[in-house]
C-alpha cells in the first residue's frame, strides 16, 4: 500500500512538473531587423551593425537548445534587399562568407544542422559552394536545425512551389485536382521543417516583409523594440516566456 501511495505521489509530482513547464516554441523564426539603425545611432557604418548582428546570431543559437527550441529560421537577406546600395549588398555577402568559414567548426561541434532557404542561384558561385559544403557537413546533426534565409522571399517561394506542381501535373505525374495544402507545403523549400510557432521581429517594425508567408499562417507574432544587435539571450528568453502565455486557438473556441 505504501508503495502504491508513493507511486501515486510520484505521478502527481511529475504531472505538476509537466503542467508548470513553460510551453516552448519548437520553431522560432527571427526577422533580424535594425542593424542599420543600431549603427547609425552610434555614428558607425551600416555594415558595422550587420557585423555586430553576427554576434547576436551566435548568442541566440547557443541559447536555443536549452530553451527547448528545436528549429530556428533566420531572415538574413530578402529578395528585396538587392535594392540596397552595392557596397552594402557586397558587404553582407562577404559577411555570409566570413560567417560560414569562421563558424563551420563550432556549428558542427555544437550539433547544429545548417540549411539554407531562398534562391541561392543568384549568389556568387564560391558562396554557393561554401553553403552547400556546410549543409553537407552538418546534415546528420540533430541538436538544433538552423535554416538561414538568403535571397528569400515568401511570395517567390510559393510561386516556385506552384510552378513545380504545375510541371508535375503537365508531365502527368499528379492530377491537378490532387493539389491540396499538403502538396503545396511539400513543394516548398524545407517541407520537413514544421511551421514556425513564433515569429519575432526586432527593432519595432511591425510587418513580415515577405517572410515565411505560407508557413506563418498560424504563427504567433511578436515585435520587440530592440534592434537585432541588442537582442540578447535574455531578451530571447523573455520572448519565449511571453509566448508560453499566448492562447493559440487555430480558429476554435477558447478552451
Ligand atoms: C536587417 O537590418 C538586416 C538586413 C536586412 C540584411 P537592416 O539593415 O534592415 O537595419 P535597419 O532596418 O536599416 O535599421
Ligand atoms: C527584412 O528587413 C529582411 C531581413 C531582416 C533580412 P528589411 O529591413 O529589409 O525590411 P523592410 O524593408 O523594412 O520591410
Ligand atoms: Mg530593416
Amino acid at each position: 500500500m505504501a508503495s502504491l501511495n508513493q507511486a501515486v505521489r510520484r505521478e502527481a509530482a511529475s504531472c505538476t512538473a509537466t503542467a508548470e513547464q513553460p510551453r516552448a516554441p519548437r520553431h522560432v523564426a527571427l526577422i533580424m531587423d535594425g542593424n542599420g539603425r543600431w549603427a547609425h545611432a552610434r555614428g558607425l557604418r551600416r555594415l558595422e551593425g550587420h557585423s555586430r548582428g553576427v554576434d547576436t546570431v551566435r548568442e541566440i543559437l547557443r541559447a536555443s537548445p536549452e530553451l527547448g527550441v528545436e528549429y530556428l529560421t533566420l531572415y538574413a537577406f530578402s529578395t528585396e534587399n538587392w535594392r540596397r546600395p552595392k557596397n552594402e549588398v557586397d558587404g553582407l555577402m562577404n559577411l555570409f562568407r566570413y560567417y560560414i568559414r569562421r563558424e563551420a567548426d563550432q556549428l558542427d561541434k555544437d550539433g547544429v544542422q545548417v540549411r539554407f532557404i531562398g534562391d541561392s542561384s543568384r549568389l556568387a558561385p564560391d558562396l554557393q559552394c561554401e553553403m552547400a559544403a556546410l549543409v553537407e557537413r552538418t546534415r546528420e546533426n540533430r541538436r538544433l536545425v538552423v535554416a538561414i534565409a538568403i535571397n528569400y522571399g515568401g511570395r517567390a517561394e510559393i510561386v516556385d512551389a506552384a510552378r513545380r506542381l504545375a510541371e508535375q501535373a503537365a508531365r502527368g505525374e499528379i492530377e491537378a485536382g490532387e493539389i491540396d495544402e499538403a502538396a503545396l507545403t511539400g513543394a516548398l523549400s524545407a517541407p520537413d521543417i514544421p511551421d514556425p510557432d513564433l515569429v519575432i521581429r526586432t527593432s519595432g517594425e511591425q510587418r513580415l516583409s515577405n517572410f515565411l508567408l505560407w508557413q506563418s499562417a498560424y504563427s504567433e507574432l511578436m515585435f520587440v523594440p530592440e534592434p537585432w544587435p541588442d537582442f540578447t539571450a535574455d531578451a530571447f528568453r523573455r520572448a519565449i516566456a511571453r509566448f508560453a502565455g499566448r492562447d493559440r486557438r487555430y480558429g476554435a473556441v477558447a478552451g
